[in-house]
């Protein structure tokens, strides 16, 4: 059956993923405004038949029917779980009632996390590192990479093309709209969607990231077909290298302000702040209302500028709560390479900026000397203060990037 939503990859390869324009979360907290997208593969080793991956059980019947129209009424020998997360495997037991004979494929944690998420027993091929199976006239072999993103997380190559099965590494956010490899599409669209999708997703487990990296880079991968977004088959060093660039937080010459406030005082010392940074030669600078802006982009942009600065009121003798709440998320993201300043204000007692000296010490960040913590609404010595430490923000992305300030 003629089924332009299948796309072939190459000779005995073809993609039967599907599109996601209903889910607003990405795990019930990440917004998705452009979609998502589940990609699935189907092997045709011509004796045997392998499926790599599976997607979110909601989108189960258009999955049958891209199955169905590739295979006609073939049996299918095998499915690889590269990674169980359930956006991969909520529709593996409809798949596995539909096709018995079908093996699994997975690693020894897969097989754990199989039973317990789904009571799947039997029909489990546990492979190890490095180990090699037959698919019919073609092979796979699959290396782990735990972490990225969740503990059974692994690989598999196809060594007779150069295709690479990556699970969600070197995945996006966004559908694919019509179309699905690297040369049909303008990497520009979703660029940013890339880059927030790993710092929400896998970005805490950078350090896994490029373990995972090296662990192959003597693989001659000619193209990379991941779980979510785009097929990479003429130019995947540009994904690999953007992931290799992001998983070590190579940040860039620009200034984040994240800044709570209820009445405006806050707001005002931000906005003086940024001021004080401009007329020192500063142009990448981004104020963001922390009740306002996504905590998903927060971290993206938290991800790309060396400069965080961060303020807000205190509420309850601490932090401002979505700034707690941010700081936390910040704390367990585990970045690196940031230099960072903050301040507060109070209405009669304060207590946010102890909260704030504690997070510093605890990001281990270059701290900025100055910290204005002010009382009711900022006064001409306040404002001095705040004009200072945007002064020391500067010094210090000068210092930083001084081919940039020639
Ligand atoms: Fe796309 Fe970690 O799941």
């Amino acid at each position: 059956m003629n089924n332009p939503l299948t796309v072939k990859i190459n000779d005995h390869l073809t993609y039967i993923g599907v599109n996601d324009r209903y889910t607003h979360l990405f795990e019930g907290m990440w917004p998705l405004p452009d979609g998502i997208s589940y990609n699935s593969y189907l092997l045709d080793g011509k004796d045997q038949v392998c499926l790599l991956d599976c997607v979110k059980i909601p989108s189960v019947d258009e999955f049958l029917e891209n199955i169905y129209s590739v295979l006609g009424d073939r049996d299918i020998d095998y499915v690889v779980v590269n990674h169980m997360e359930p956006d991969h495997t909520s529709s593996l037991p409809v798949l596995v009632e539909r096709f018995p004979n079908i093996k699994i494929i997975g690693n020894k944690k897969t097989k754990d996390f199989l039973d317990h998420f789904y009571d799947l027993t039997e029909n489990i091929l546990v492979v190890k590192d490095g180990e090699e199976v037959a698919i019919g006239n073609t092979s796979l072999t699959f290396y782990t990479t735990p972490m990225v993103h969740w503990p059974e997380s692994m690989v598999a190559f196809e060594k007779s093309t150069g295709t690479l099965f990556s699970q969600d590494a070197f995945g996006g956010y966004g559908t694919l709209d019509g179309a699905i490899f690297d040369d049909e599409i303008n990497f520009d669209f979703y660029k940013d969607e890339t880059i927030r999708y790993y710092t929400n997703i896998v970005g805490k487990y950078s350090g896994q990231v490029v373990r995972a990296l090296d662990k192959l880079k003597d693989l001659d991968i000619k193209t990379i077909c991941p779980d979510h977004g785009i097929v990479w088959r003429k130019n995947p060093g540009i994904i690999v290298d953007l992931y290799a660039k992001l998983a070590k937080q190579e940040t860039e010459n620009g200034v984040l302000v994240v800044y709570g406030s209820m009445y405006g005082h806050t707001e005002k010392m931000a906005e003086m702040i940024a001021r004080s940074m401009a007329e020192e030669g500063i142009s990448n600078i981004r104020i963001r209302n922390i009740s306002e802006y996504p905590l998903s982009n927060l971290i993206a942009e938290s991800w790309r500028y060396r400069g965080i600065l961060l303020g807000c009121p205190t509420y309850n003798v601490g932090l401002f709560p979505p700034m707690a709440n941010f700081v936390a998320t910040l704390t367990k993201q585990k970045m690196k390479n940031h230099t960072l300043g903050y301040f507060s204000s109070y209405s009669w007692g304060g207590g946010a900026e102890k909260e704030f000296a504690a997070f510093a010490e605890k990001c281990g960040w270059d701290l900025l000397e100055t910290t204005p913590n002010v009382q009711g609404s900022p006064k001409k010595e306040d404002i001095e203060e705040c004009m200072k430490l945007g002064r020391e923000m500067a010094a210090a992305l000068k210092e930083a990037y001084p081919d940039q300030y020639k």
